[in-house]
This record gives C-alpha cells, structure tokens and sequence, in this order.
C-alpha cells in the first residue's frame, strides 16, 4: 500500500489551522500559486518553527516533514519540507536541532546539505547537534562535503564527539562512492534507515556473534569497520524471536563499557530501533549513571521509550522528568509522548500508516 500523509492533529493548539492532507502530483521548488490543493506544509512548518508549541508535538510534525522530505522521487512538498525542518535550527532546544539534523540527512536530498553544512561550521553550536549534521551528511553520501569533514575529523582542537563523527561520515562516503561497495552484498534489514555505516558485507562465511562482538570491541579497528560489526548485530537481532536476537543483545550492550561516548550512544541508539527487552537493564543502567555523557544518556531515555509498555520502563522514565540535564528531560518528554502513542495505537503520530510499519520510535536519534 502506498504511504498515506496524515496530518496530526494540532486541533487542541491554538493557531494551527488543520488542513486535510493532499497527494501532490509533480516535483516542483514552490508550490503553485493557483494549486487548490491543500498545503500540507504551512501548519506543520508553523507547528515546528514555534517555540510556543509543545516539544513533543514539534516532534510529531517533524516526522510528518520528514516523510515529505524524503519522498522518492521528489514531491512537490519535498524542497518546502526540507526547508521547513532546516528554518527550525534556529530554535534553542539542543534535542530538537540535533533531530532535525538527523531528519535532514535521513532524506536521500542534497539539498539539505548547505543547512547541515552551517550546523557543523558553527563553532557555536553545541557539540551534540554538529555531530549530528556530520553524520548526516556522511548518511547523504555528499561527496563534496568529504574535505570539510576531514578538515574537522583532523582538527586538533575540535571535540572528540564531532571528530569521531567525522571519521565515521567520511568511512561512509568513501565507502559508498567505492568499487568494493558494488561487489558487497549486504543482508537486507527490518531497518529503513539510512545508518553511520552499513552492516558487514555478507561473505562465503557467517559471521558468529561472537566474532562480531570482537571487532565491535577492538578499539585498534577504525569506527567504521567497528559500526559495520555493530549494525550487523542489530541485524541479528531483530525480529526478536530470531534465535539469535538475545545473544546479539548481549554482545551490543558491551558497547556500553567502550570509551567513546559516540560509539556509546549508538548502541543506545541500535537498542530505540530494536526495542529489544533484553536491552532494558543496559538502558537504565545507562540512563541512572549521571557521569555518563547527555549525549548518550539522552538516547538511552529515548530508546526505554520505544520499550514503554514493558512493565515498569514508564515508571522510570518519569523519574528523570526533572533531570538536571536538559537534553535528558526533553527526551524523557518526548520519549513518554511517543510510548504513549505506541500504547495507544493512535493513527496520526505522524504519518506512514502501521500497514508500512512505521514506528517513530524507531526513526528518532
Ligand atoms: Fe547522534
Ligand atoms: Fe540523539
């Protein structure tokens, strides 16, 4: 079945005109003047750019941008949904910034590069969302943003999250842009997203767990070569009746002892996709360590969201409502918003229908 747009339903705030949605028909920069079709941008633009707007209903009209953002071929609410997610950088929220960079490098479309560009150049701009806008444009496979990203992987003084980031961005792009990529066949995934790196290549022989959890941990491997270990777990991991699910569980959540936040906060990350029970006592192992880095506390809360109806995940959750990190609340926010959907069964979180087996859990960063 084809996706269908789905406008969420912003009815209970004020100033959000509801607009049924429309399919449009042709790719086009600018809506046309004297289209009668609805636009389904303009409410989910005024809903994002808001600081008015509760966070996580900015968050349900990001994944509904997002999904015009990245229709294949190009819509003609594609380049205006681009620029409606890119005009809310400009908001103060870290968490919201650092997804909408996520978002943008989630749409196969260059032209969200020159936004993701301006996110990782500013100096400014915290650590957490320049990582994000450095892996973005690694998940865009822009070839042109290969010297900026080796520029800021190779700089000194730049910080550690943003020059990893950049290591594995760059990994990304050569690797996709190489002979080695065409001959490599990878297994096809439950995952829809374009990720850090792509699972190791299938080969004459099977990768056991246990080899898999070795590279995943040798620290001597380049971070590419350790993700390709890490996405290939998550391959194994999921569906979760898959004998070899709660072993590769397992084997990922090592990871969480590794030294480098980025590495950390992506398995937090693999474990929001998988919602795999067998990850939760890492999770909130991860979530309570107040000497953990935001960043990867920030993805822990998220992904205990997409195992909100296992009993007692909401409990605690809630318990970090009043966290002194910002980004930790936020995401505790948005995370108990998004469980709540799951529970509910509710159709207009965003907008794919289940029959696509949309989860928006499983597309946040
Ligand atoms: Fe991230
Ligand atoms: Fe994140």
């Amino acid at each position: 079945m084809a996706p269908t747009a789905v406008i969420p339903d912003f009815s209970t705030y004020p100033g959000i005109k509801i607009l049924p949605p429309a399919t449009p028909k042709k790719d086009s920069d600018n809506l046309p003047l004297e289209s009668t079709e609805p636009n389904p941008i303009a409410p989910l633009r005024a809903a994002l750019v808001s600081e008015a707007t509760p966070l996580a209903v900015r968050f349900r009209a990001l994944f509904s941008l997002k999904h015009h953002a990245s229709e294949q071929p190009p819509t003609l609410y594609t380049l205006p949904a681009i620029h409606a997610i890119a005009a809310a950088l400009s908001s103060p929220s870290t968490l919201l910034k650092h997804e909408l960079a996520y978002c943008l490098g989630q749409t196969s479309n260059l032209a969200a590069v020159p936004f993701l560009k301006t996110v990782l150049e500013d100096r400014g701009e915290d650590a957490m969302c320049r990582h994000e806008a450095a892996e973005a444009l690694g998940a865009l496979g822009d070839w042109k943003s290969l010297g900026l990203l080796k520029d800021f992987r190779d700089e000194a003084g730049e910080a550690k999250v943003v020059r990893e980031t950049c290591e594995v961005a760059v990994g990304r792009i050569e690797w996709e842009h190489s002979a080695k990529r065409k001959v490599e066949r990878l297994q096809t995934s439950d995952f829809t997203s374009i990720d850090p790196a792509p699972p190791l290549a299938l080969g004459t022989h099977q990768h056991t767990i246990e080899e898999l959890q070795k590279q995943l941990l040798d620290t001597c491997l380049s971070l590419f070569d350790r993700y390709r270990a890490m996405f290939a777990l998550r391959d194994l991991s999921s569906p979760p009746d898959l004998p070899t699910a709660v072993p590769a569980v397992k084997a990922l959540a090592s990871g969480f002892s590794d030294p480098s936040a980025l590495f950390r906060h992506e398995i937090a990350f693999v474990f929001g996709q998988l919602s795999h029970p067998a990850s939760i006592p890492s999770l909130i192992a991860t979530l309570c360590n107040s000497k953990e880095e935001n960043m990867v506390r920030h993805e822990a809360a998220e992904a205990l969201g997409s195992l909100g109806d296992e009993e007692g995940v909401e409990d605690i959750l809630r318990g970090f409502l009043d966290d002194p990190e910002q980004v930790v609340r936020e995401s505790v926010v948005v995370a108990l918003d998004m469980a709540n959907f799951e529970k509910n069964g509710e159709r207009e979180y965003a907008v794919l229908p289940e029959e696509l087996g949309f989860s928006p859990l499983a597309k946040i960063k």
